[in-house]
C-alpha cells in the first residue's frame, strides 16, 4: 500500500482529508508537533501519527522516509508579532527544507495547499509568504509538485462559519472589519477530493489549481447568511478603512489574536479565482455554502424550516 506523509494533518482540513482517504489505496503519516493535537485521527486505521519537528531537516526527513507522496498543509494565519518572521519560517523556510528532505529520501510527489491570493508581491504577510513558498516549489522541477489555492474554507469544524456563529450567538451588534472583502468559499469536502485527484493522477504535477466554490459572496453577506441560518436578528455594522485599523489593532492584544493587521491586509486582496484552472480541470463539481452549511450550523430557522416542509408533507 502506497504511503502519504501529510504535515499539519492534524488540522481542519487534514482531520476532512484523512476521513476521505479511508478505503483509497493511501494509508496516512500524519506528522505533527504534539501526537495530542491528532486525537481525531488516533483511531482511524489507516492513519499512523509521527510527532516530530518538521522545521528539522532529519525529522522531516525520517517523516518522509517510505512514503510515495507528500501533503503539505501547514500554515499560520497569524504570528507573535507583525514582522513577517513567522510567517517565513511557516511557510518559505518550511518549502525549502521540505524540498530539501524530498530530494534526500527520493519523494518525488508532492501536493502544497497554499491559498487563493497568494502572490510574492501580495500585501500581507501571509499572502505572500504562502506566494513566495509556492515559488520555492514550483523552482523544484525535478520533483513532481502540484499547487493547489483553496479560497475560504468552510465545512463542520470550519474557524469561519463557525466563528462568526459563534460571535452572532453571543454579541448584539456585531462591527466587521473589511465587510466588502470578496471570497469564493470553497466545500472541506472539495478541497480534499483535489488533494486525492492530485496524488493519484500525474498529469497534475507541474500544475498549479485554484479552487473556489460555485459563488461569490462578500463577508457582509456571509454574515448575513449565517444570521439567518441561526434564526437570530442582529445589527451588523460594516467597518470603514480608519475603523477596520483600530478593530485589527485592538484584537492584536486579545489572547489568540482573532483578527489582526495582517488579517486585515489579506482582506484587501479578493479571494476569488484567477489565472489558474480550477475544479473543472480536476472534473470535480464544488459544493455550494447553501447546500452544506444548514447541516453543521442549521439554529432554530432552519429546524422551523424543515417542520414547515414536514407539515406541509404532513409527515
Ligand atoms: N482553512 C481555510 O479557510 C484555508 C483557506 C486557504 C488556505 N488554507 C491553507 O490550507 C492549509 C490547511 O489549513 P487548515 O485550515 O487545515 O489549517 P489548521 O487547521 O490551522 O491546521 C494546520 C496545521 O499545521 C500545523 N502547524 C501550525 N503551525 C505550525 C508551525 N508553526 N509549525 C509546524 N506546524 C504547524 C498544525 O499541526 P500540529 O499542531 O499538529 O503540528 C496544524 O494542525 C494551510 O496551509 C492553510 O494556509 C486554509
Amino acid at each position: 500500500m502506497p504511503l502519504v506523509a501529510v504535515l499539519g494533518g492534524s488540522g481542519f482540513l487534514g482531520g476532512h482529508l484523512a476521513a476521505a482517504l479511508a478505503g483509497s489505496p493511501w494509508r496516512v503519516r500524519v506528522l505533527t508537533r504534539r501526537r495530542g493535537h491528532a486525537q481525531s485521527l488516533w483511531l482511524l486505521p489507516h492513519v499512523d501519527i509521527l510527532e516530530a519537528d518538521v522545521h528539522d531537516p532529519g525529522q522531516l526527513a525520517a517523516g518522509l522516509e517510505g512514503c510515495g507522496a507528500v501533503v503539505n498543509l501547514i500554515g499560520i494565519l497569524n504570528e507573535r508579532r507583525d514582522d513577517g518572521r513567522g510567517f517565513r519560517r511557516a511557510h518559505v523556510e518550511l518549502a525549502t527544507t521540505l524540498v530539501a528532505a524530498c530530494r534526500a529520501t527520493g519523494v518525488r510527489r508532492l501536493v502544497q495547499v497554499s491559498s487563493l491570493a497568494a502572490a510574492p508581491d501580495a500585501p500581507s504577510h501571509y499572502l505572500r509568504t504562502k506566494g513566495q513558498a509556492e515559488q520555492v516549489l514550483r523552482a523544484a522541477d525535478d520533483l513532481d509538485v502540484t499547487i493547489l489555492r483553496p479560497s475560504v474554507v468552510f465545512g463542520p469544524g470550519d474557524s469561519f462559519f463557525n466563528r462568526f456563529a459563534g460571535l452572532l450567538r453571543l454579541a448584539p451588534a456585531l462591527p466587521l472589519a473589511g465587510a466588502d472583502a470578496r471570497f469564493q468559499p470553497v466545500y472541506v469536502g472539495d478541497v480534499a477530493a483535489a488533494i486525492i485527484r492530485a496524488l493519484d493522477d500525474p498529469a497534475t504535477s507541474g500544475h498549479t489549481y485554484d479552487l473556489g466554490g460555485p459563488e461569490t459572496w462578500t463577508l457582509r453577506e456571509i454574515v448575513d447568511y449565517t444570521a439567518g441560518l441561526l434564526g437570530v436578528t442582529r445589527l451588523i455594522l460594516p467597518l470603514g478603512g480608519a475603523l477596520s485599523r483600530l478593530q485589527a489593532e485592538l484584537c492584536e492584544f486579545v489572547p489568540g489574536k482573532p483578527f489582526s493587521r495582517d488579517n486585515l491586509r489579506s482582506l484587501g486582496v479578493p479571494s476569488v479565482c484567477g489565472a489558474h484552472p480550477g475544479f473543472d480541470a480536476l472534473d470535480i463539481t464544488p459544493r455550494s455554502i447553501r447546500a452544506i452549511v444548514p447541516a453543521y450550523l442549521g439554529g432554530r430557522a432552519e429546524r422551523r424550516r424543515y417542520d414547515d416542509l414536514r407539515r406541509g408533507a404532513r409527515r
